[in-house]
């Protein structure tokens, strides 16, 4: 796993606002969301079972992901389990917009 070193994954216009995409940086799936132009990544994989994030419904306005299968949401902002079933937090990562380019290091 590349751990902190930036990673392209996208073009900008490639995931508008409202949007999502799910990437994989080396093996690890990440999710990535336009929220309202503010870009978020987190991992792809919710905490609970194995469900995709980026398939979930992205809540603009709390900015929260809920989980496609079982409902539960995530700050993408901290990456908190703000509701159940799911108790553990998803990793958040870094992400940044260079030369129209959307890039990402992995967190820990
Ligand atoms: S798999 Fe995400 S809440 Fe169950």
């Amino acid at each position: 796993m590349i751990v902190g070193e930036w990673v392209v994954v996208a073009r900008v216009e490639e995931i508008p606002p409202g949007h999502a995409a799910r990437v994989e940086i080396g093996e690890i799936p990440v999710a990535i969301f336009n929220v309202d132009g503010e870009l978020h990544c987190v991992d792809d994989t919710c905490t609970h079972e194995e469900a995709s994030l980026s398939d979930g419904d992205l809540d603009v306005d709390r900015c929260v992901i809920e989980c496609p299968l079982h409902g539960s949401a995530f700050d993408l902002r901290t990456g908190e389990a703000i509701t159940l079933p799911a108790v553990e937090p998803v990793r958040v990562h870094r992400i940044e917009v260079a030369g129209g380019e959307i890039r990402v290091a992995l967190s820990e």
